[in-house]
């Protein structure tokens, strides 16, 4: 696990995103696994920006969602296919046929959850997993207690969840109390994995993935387990880090031929 602290969100944005471009540039069939949330937008801007202005080209590009709520039509401004839609794909070239989430109005929800699988395994697997972390720890919609092995598959949304995501949802008479979520077995498979963190409400949260157990009571936890993993955090979401010297050290020395930026 490598934690990276940078001053601040856009700061952080741009590491990963050139993280992201470098990885596009040396394997134009990339494929990108994507998260949805207030963290990843500025990122998303950033790959944008590169798309528009540095000719980063996504037409190899495949990718895949980390979730989508049950029974939200695509076009709910809520859903995570229209926030995809709006913050992302709308504003680089990534082919339709090419762009994967799941299908929170399929049928037959456990065969949807098993295509989805094979489909990445189809393209060859995720070589760069975005993640952002909910407040519970929660990765995707693993919430707390999932199994650490878990494949992708149906959850139902904690109460603190439920509680952050009432806002999206005002009108619906019945906001969605479940998702279809990538396992965590699902997450730890691929090669690269880059967590964004910021803000001073990940503080505690933070701490409890990099430097507490490892425990199914904050799913995040188990990317210690991870052999590249990155945790790109800003000064507050890392305040309470006891090492942060530490992993200040270590980005400082690291050797050039290492380095993004
Ligand atoms: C949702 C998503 C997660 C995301 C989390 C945190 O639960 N399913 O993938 O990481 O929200 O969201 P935010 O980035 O807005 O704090």
């Amino acid at each position: 696990m490598e934690v990276i602290i940078k001053a601040n969100p856009e700061l952080a944005s741009q590491l990963a995103a050139q993280i992201i471009a470098h990885t596009i540039e040396k394997k134009p069939n990339t494929v990108l696994g994507l998260a949805t949330g207030a963290t990843p937008l500025s990122l998303y801007q950033e790959l944008i920006n590169l798309h528009k202005n540095n000719g980063l080209d996504f037409s190899r590009v495949h990718t895949f969602n980390l979730d989508e709520y049950v029974g939200v039509a695509p076009n709910h401004p809520a859903s995570y296919h229209f926030f995809m839609e709006k913050n992302l794909f709308s504003n680089v070239n990534i082919p339709n046929t090419q762009r994967h989430i799941p299908d929170g109005m399929a049928c037959n929800i456990p065969q949807h959850c098993i295509d989805y699988e094979n489909r990445i395994r189809q393209v060859g697997g995720i070589d760069i997993q975005i993640l952002g972390i909910g407040s519970d720890g929660h990765i995707g919609f693993n919430e707390p207690s999932s199994s650490l092995a878990s494949r992708t598959r149906i959850k139902t949304l904690a109460g603190a969840t439920l509680e952050d995501n009432k806002k999206y949802f005002h009108d619906l008479q019945t906001p969605p109390r479940h998702a279809i979520t990538m396992g965590i077995g699902t997450i730890m498979e691929a090669k690269d994995i880059l967590l964004l963190a910021f803000g001073s409400k990940k503080a505690q949260i933070v701490s409890e993935m990099v430097e507490g157990p490892i425990s199914a009571m904050v799913p995040a936890s188990v990317l210690q387990m991870h052999p590249s993993a990155k945790i790109i955090l800003d000064e507050e979401s890392a305040a309470l880090l006891k090492r942060r010297d530490y992993y200040n050290d270590v980005y400082r020395h690291k050797p050039a031929w290492q380095k993004f930026e």
